[in-house]
């Protein structure tokens, strides 16, 4: 069902830092940093051949990634994401299976403009998981 890895997520306390440390020690293409409101989050885009790697940082009181950075001061991997065809098959299968969808199960929009949802930590070897649709299955 799954198919490509679309990107990993780490959680870092300095976006700054952590960008100039990805392109300068390891020589990779990282982006502008973006905010992204809506999210809570800060981004950057660090362009590998075959994936991506997402440094996030919170942004707004709220942001999801507040407290993930309280229990891991440095960062840390956050989550993984998963490309899929269809994210409502995805989750209807994955739930029927005893997985648990994240909030209301419903997809959202992600930081690609395509729709994603989230799966239950303790569900997939202690990782967070996201779900990302993408092509055209169940596009506009
Ligand atoms: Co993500």
């Amino acid at each position: 069902m799954i198919g490509k890895l679309n990107h990993v997520a780490i959680a870092v306390p300095d976006l700054e830092a952590a960008a100039a440390r990805y392109r300068d020690a390891l020589g990779a293409r990282v982006s502008q940093a973006q905010a992204l409101p809506e999210h809570g989050v800060k981004v950057v885009f660090v362009e590998l051949d075959n994936t991506k790697v997402e440094l996030l940082e919170p942004l707004g009181a709220d942001s999801p990634i507040a407290a993930f950075l309280e229990r891991n001061a440095a960062g840390g991997m956050h989550h993984l994401c998963y490309e899929v065809d269809d994210i409502i098959a995805a989750r209807d299968r994955l739930m029927a299976g005893g997985c648990r969808v994240l909030g209301d199960g419903e997809p959202k929009i992600g930081a690609h403009g395509n729709p994603v949802l989230f799966l239950h930590p303790k569900d997939f070897c202690g990782t967070l998981v996201e779900l990302e649709q993408v092509g055209d299955a169940g596009g506009e």
